[in-house]
């Protein structure tokens, strides 16, 4: 009976460390999903460097292009505001905390940020580049090799529509 509890207090234990360091496996590789849309469905999302390389960790310190296989049925989007949230992991509490970004992430022109516009109707490869090196006072605050949570809104201006997108992955500052 009691070696029994302490065998399951044991592996209670692993399991939550474990699930505690890297959320959603994030230790090897990205993960994503999509708030619910009825005019923007992304399929598939994939993260490359500056070069079009693939890397896993990603690096936040240089900029990262998010390419997303998606299917716009909405109309034609030309004007588009970006807003960024970014979170890091507190392992010890097992939780996403949020960042300041000091207004720096948000209301921004994602035509100008980014993102080639206008955005057709249809399916395609959508690519977003996302580039923190020119925020240092983000940069300044983000630890090495640790999970971070990007919540990306886009917003059709034209219309109120919201596109959220959420992914978290492994990243290297430097
Ligand atoms: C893991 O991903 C799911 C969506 O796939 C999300 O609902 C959940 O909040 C994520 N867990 C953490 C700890 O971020
Ligand atoms: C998106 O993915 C689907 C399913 O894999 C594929 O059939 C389609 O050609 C892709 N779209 C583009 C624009 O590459």
């Amino acid at each position: 009976m009691m070696l029994t509890y302490i065998v399951l207090l044991k592996e209670s234990l692993f399991w939550s460390r474990r699930d505690c360091t890297w959320p959603n496996s994030t230790d090897t590789a990205n993960h994503w999903w999509q708030n619910p849309s009825s005019i923007f469905t992304i399929y598939s999302l994939t993260t490359t460097n500056e070069q079009g390389q693939q890397e896993y960790p990603i690096h936040l310190g240089a900029p990262l292009v998010a390419v997303l296989n998606a299917t716009n049925t909405g109309p034609v989007i030309s004007q588009l505001q970006e807003d960024i949230a970014l979170a890091e992991w507190d392992p010890s509490n097992c939780k996403w905390n949020t960042l300041p970004t000091f207004g720096l992430l948000n209301n921004l022109n994602g035509c100008t940020n980014g993102i080639a516009c206008p955005i057709p109707q249809g399916n395609q490869v959508l690519k977003v580049t996302i580039d923190f090196s020119k925020f240092q006072a983000i940069i300044g605050l983000l630890k090495n090799d640790a999970p971070y949570q990007l919540q990306i809104t886009l917003t059709n201006k034209a219309t109120n529509d919201k596109i959220v997108v959420t992914a978290q992955a492994r990243a290297e500052i430097h």
